[in-house]
């Protein structure tokens, strides 16, 4: 990197690269999306390898998509929010740039470990034991970078921002730990010391905190900094934004079981998490509307503003999938939806349409900044990014409520007589024109992902050529 654009005060320069990160790892990640969409339409495409298999390549997207995509967002805005709300440069360049590398290590490592079949099964968690060791080490790093930067800060306010970004990276390092305690027996499988039910349990107390967190909380640090300095309004209401912090963290924590209905975990639990995740609602569009709202007199500028679009597109999807999500929970409706389409479509339009989106905004408003400039390379490239992304989503998500409703319907049609009416293979043949939707979906995705690379780079260029001719760029 060339010094002359290294900003006086704060460290740019992690910023930097977790933000080229996240463009490449979007691109990789959703590369494997589409592989998997392809293999559910034509599934020869499995090569009749196992590397290549179905079983291999999905956990290997998911990781791609939340811990490279999303965690490369979330350290690179975080790492900027942090220090421009706090006026001050971060705790420690070094243990940050230690933070960048280790987590390309744990991608990688994934990268290589999972296609090769080794998996702790637990959704969301399956690196295996010396890799966990890897990420804890990394994340309490990153605590420490983060939580000592708020401490030596020059302002006496802590920007609500921080606090869902420290809520998330201080949730995220109890989750990982307590659920992937586990007893190695050699050097790439380990047994958890959990059983049963309560094994269960604890994988999705991790896996919904991880929607919570990781999905959630992370992001709407993002949407607190970047919403209101695109639209150049100041947040809507701060007392909400407060009163919405502390309900969401609170209820989050409860609601996992409304992922065990109809199992073996004692009821109570179930009707436990149906509660607490219909109650979640509350908070969740809290943060929605307060989002909004701080558009009030600024609507206008959608108009010419693409990367505000993609922010307001995000709170959208937001509102949406957190007002479905709550439904699913309720246990005659997961009755039908479980284990069908319906929850992939729930999914993603929580994963494309909020995380990606809210993502994608951010990323328009600060890499240009961090490299020097005052805009991205094409305002219309953005715009044409916005489309793409915008359709893909919905072609994805509506294609997948489809799929879901008459899956579990025809699961659960029977004769007069009790006999099935339909064969599970009957119900895989009617998915088949839903799959091939949400693969255009997915195309619409990734050229559009593609787009953003070349404005990216184009950018990138520029500030190159403007760094030798100009001494210092604050
Ligand atoms: C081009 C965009 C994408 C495509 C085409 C795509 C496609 C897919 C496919 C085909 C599956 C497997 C579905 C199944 O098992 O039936 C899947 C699962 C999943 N994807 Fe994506 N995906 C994309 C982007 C993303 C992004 C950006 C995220 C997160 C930020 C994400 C998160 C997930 C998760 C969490 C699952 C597992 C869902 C579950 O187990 O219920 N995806 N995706
Ligand atoms: C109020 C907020 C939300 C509630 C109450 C909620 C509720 C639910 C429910 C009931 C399920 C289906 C469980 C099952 O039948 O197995 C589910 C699945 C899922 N949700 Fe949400 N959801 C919410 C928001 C979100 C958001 C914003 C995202 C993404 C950013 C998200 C990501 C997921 C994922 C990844 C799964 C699949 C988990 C699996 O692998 O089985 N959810 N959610």
């Amino acid at each position: 990197m060339s010094t002359a654009l290294e900003h006086p005060t704060y460290n740019y320069k992690v910023v930097r690269q977790f933000a080229i990160m996240t463009v490449v790892w979007g691109i990789v990640g959703m590369t494997f999306g589409v592989i998997l969409a392809s293999q559910l339409v034509w599934p020869q495409l499995n090569l009749g390898i196992p590397w290549t298999s179905f079983g291999r390549l999905r956990p290997l997207h998911t990781n791609l998509v939340i811990f490279a995509f999303g965690g490369s967002a979330l350290f690179a805005t975080s790492y900027y929010v942090v220090q421009r709300t706090c006026q001050t440069r971060l705790f420690s360049d070094r243990l940050a740039a230690f933070t960048f590398w280790g987590w390309q290590a744990v991608i990688l490592s994934a990268i290589v470990s999972l296609p090769m079949g080794f998996t702790s099964t637990k959704e969301y968690a399956e690196l295996e034991w010396p890799i966990d060791i890897l990420i804890a080490i990394v994340w309490v790093s990153y605590a420490a970078v983060f939580l000592m930067t708020i401490k030596k800060r020059t302002t006496s306010h802590i920007y609500v921002a921080n606090w869902f970004f420290a809520a998330f990276i201080l949730t995220v390092a109890v989750l990982h730990i307590v659920n992937n305690a586990a007893i190695p027996v050699s050097p790439m499988y380990a047994t958890s010391i959990y059983a049963g039910a309560v094994d269960a349990m604890v994988q999705w107390w991790y896996g919904h905190n991880a929607v919570g967190f990781f999905l959630t909380a992370g992001f709407l640090g993002m949407m607190y900094y970047f919403v209101p300095k695109q639209a150049e309004r100041p947040i809507y209401s701060y007392r909400l934004s407060i009163v919405h912090f502390w309900a969401l963290i609170m209820i989050y924590m409860w609601a996992g079981p409304h992922h065990l209905h109809y199992t073996a975990l004692p009821n109570w639990a179930q009707s436990l998490g149906m509660v607490m995740s219909i109650i979640l609602l509350a908070p969740s569009w809290g943060g929605m509307i307060n989002g909004m709202m701080t558009l009030s007199g600024a609507w206008h500028k959608l108009r010419t503003d693409p990367t505000l679009r993609f922010l307001v597109v995000a709170l959208s999807f937001y509102g949406m999938s957190t007002f479905e999500g709550p439904m699913m929970a309720i246990k005659t409706v997961n009755a039908l939806s479980h284990y069908t389409d319906w929850t992939i479509g729930h999914v993603h339009s929580g994963a494309l349409g909020w995380v990606a989106m809210i993502t994608i905004g951010s990323m328009y408003h600060l890499i240009p900044r961090v490299f020097g400039r005052t805009e991205m390379h094409s305002v219309n490239l953005i715009a044409v990014h916005f489309w793409l992304a915008t359709i893909g989503t919905v072609l994805y998500i509506a294609s997948m409520w489809v799929n879901g409703i008459l899956q579990g319907l025809m699961w659960r049609a029977i004769n007069p007589d009790g006999t099935l009416m339909y064969t599970f293979v009957e119900a895989v043949e009617a998915s088949a024109p839903g799959y091939f939707v949400r693969l255009i979906g997915g195309l619409f995705w990734v050229t559009g992902m593609l787009i953003m690379a070349f404005n990216v780079y184009m950018t990138v260029k520029r500030r190159e050529a403007i760094s030798h001719s100009a001494p210092q760029v604050a």
